[in-house]
């Protein structure tokens, strides 16, 4: 019994971990590069070239993300179907966050499947899609994400995942803070909470306006933030608004 309990234990601090190191951590440079299209499909697409030429790639990928992607969602799937929400019993405040915490994480593996077989293999031209995927073509990046991004319905899908992302995570780190007994008491836990909503704010709003940026001139920023020359980009056509 005692060795069950440690097996679960063990599995349950290495979801934890896996979902901040590496994969919060991909996340905010997967915003920060797919920030770049701010600058321009040129910028953009050496982003891309530059890690598609990085050593080892594949290595990386499948144990920095794949891998860790797997088990964190999985086991993440497997812990929502055992929790026992109680937010009928306490219908308000963290008990809510909670339940956002595993309502999100479903979403993201959906999200993230849907995401992967699109954009890194090219998925779902049956359904409209560019067929063509950014492994490999590294000098059509720009075109192949905003090709798909003129469809509204699909840049709305992206900012929500954003949206899912970022809360999923910032809110994943003030559990890892609690649970590990980095934060203890009552006023430190509410900044810790306050500090990661910021941080999850900050990769949402960087992360939506990279996603604007693929349909309109330096996103929803102002021009004055980009260095790219305003025709470079195609704007949304105006009827989709
Ligand atoms: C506006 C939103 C997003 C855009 C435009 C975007 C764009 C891309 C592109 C173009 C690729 C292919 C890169 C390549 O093959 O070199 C990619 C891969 C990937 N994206 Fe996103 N993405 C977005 C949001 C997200 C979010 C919210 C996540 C959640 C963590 C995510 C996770 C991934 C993963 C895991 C990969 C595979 C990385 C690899 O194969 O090396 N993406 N994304």
């Amino acid at each position: 019994m005692a060795g069950k309990l440690s097996t679960k234990f063990i599995l349950r601090k290495l979801h934890q971990i896996t979902g901040i190191v590496p994969l919060g951590i991909f996340f905010a440079v997967h915003m920060f590069t797919n920030a770049k299209a701010m600058n321009g499909p040129e910028v953009f697409n050496d982003a891309v070239a530059d890690i598609h030429h990085l050593p080892f790639l594949l290595l990386i990928e499948i144990f920095g993300i794949f891998l860790p992607l797997a088990y964190h969602s999985v086991y993440g799937l497997f812990i929502t179907r055992e929790a026992r929400n109680n937010i009928s019993q306490y219908g308000y405040g963290r008990n809510w966050l909670y339940v956002f915490q595993r309502v999100s994480g479903i979403f993201l593996f959906v999200f993230l499947l849907f995401h992967l077989l699109h954009f890194r293999w090219g998925l779902f031209a049956s359904i409209g899609l560019t067929g063509t995927a950014v492994a490999g073509n590294a000098d059509q990046a720009f075109s192949i994400v905003a090709g798909d991004f003129q469809n509204l319905a699909v840049l709305a899908f992206y900012v929500f995942g954003v949206f899912a992302t970022a809360w999923h995570l910032g809110y994943g780190i003030f559990l890892f803070a609690v649970d590990w007994g980095l934060v203890i008491g009552e006023r430190a836990q509410k900044a810790t909470l306050a500090i990661c909503a910021a941080v999850a704010f900050g990769l949402f709003a960087a992360g939506t306006n990279a996603a604007f940026s693929f349909v309109r001139p330096c996103g929803l920023l102002p021009q004055v933030f980009c260095e790219q020359p305003a025709e470079s980009v195609p704007a949304l056509r105006s009827e989709e608004f």
